[in-house]
């Protein structure tokens, strides 16, 4: 089975309105006509619009940061998948650590979220991964298989195809420390065991996995070599295209 590869950047809150637009603009000229890789960007809302303007005639897709799982109503701040989808976005990242650590995500709101996107015909990006206080008391695998049955719960293997899983070990998240090749493929694995579990082999093997964390241009290839690294889910890289660039199409 071979899976395309699947490169995202996350730009987290970076990036003002003309910065974004910048970027983007960097983005497709180096990177926009790749057709043997999958690209996305995914700015912060306030830029979605106008980001999308720059990438809709080029093979970019356009994905956010997070959404509401409500359609629509009285939740000051929060944004729904109509109003993404309406905005050109094709994915959403769902669960990233980020949000679970500061903004009170949990498996239910992840499922709840992942449930709204799949209903509105977006595609989501499922966020995974353990602490490092986590995996140094040997809880890594049991996390991050509750985090994933959390998600996927009460899902269709037609629906649980359209979604990605971006692991990403917290402790190599904006730290400048990679999870290993082998540490990252080992997780993979374990991820793709738990798919599964919970569907079946063919299905877990369609499923794409990115890894994520301190993924740069220098170490992108041999990441991406491993048998079951699907492509990276990137922060502080995706913020120059050169460095963007340097991880779709690694050297
Ligand atoms: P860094 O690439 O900056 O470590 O961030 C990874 C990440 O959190 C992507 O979602």
């Amino acid at each position: 089975m071979s899976r395309k590869k699947f490169i995202a950047g996350n730009w987290k809150m970076n990036t003002t309105l003309t910065e974004a637009v910048e970027l983007a603009k960097g983005v497709v000229e180096t990177v926009g006509k790749q057709a043997d890789v999958d690209v996305a960007v995914c700015p912060p809302y306030t830029n979605l619009s106008a980001v999308y303007d720059v990438i809709k005639d080029s093979n970019v897709k356009l994905g956010a940061q997070d959404v509401h799982w409500e359609a629509k109503g009285a939740y000051t701040g929060k944004v729904s998948c109509a109003m993404l989808k309406s905005a050109g976005v094709t994915y959403v990242i769902i669960g990233h650590s980020e949000q679970r650590q500061y903004f009170a995500e949990t498996d239910e709101t992840v499922n709840k979220k992942t449930k709204a996107v799949l209903a509105a015909g977006l595609m989501p990006i499922i966020c995974v991964g353990e602490t490092l206080d986590e995996r140094k008391n040997g809880k890594m695998n049991t996390v991050i298989e509750t985090q994933v049955k959390g998600a996927f719960a009460g899902l269709s293997v037609e629906d649980a195809l359209k979604c990605t899983i971006a692991y990403e070990p917290v402790w190599a998240i904006g730290t400048g420390e990679t999870a290993t090749p082998q540490q990252a493929n080992e997780a993979h694995i374990f991820i793709r065991n738990v798919l599964v579990g919970i569907f079946n082999k063919q299905t877990a093997e369609e499923i794409r996995i990115q890894y994520g964390g301190s993924m740069k241009p220098d170490n992108a290839k041999s990441l991406l070599q491993q048998s079951d690294v699907d492509g990276g889910l990137i922060g502080g890289a995706s913020l120059k295209a050169a460095d963007f660039k340097g991880i779709v199409l690694p050297q």
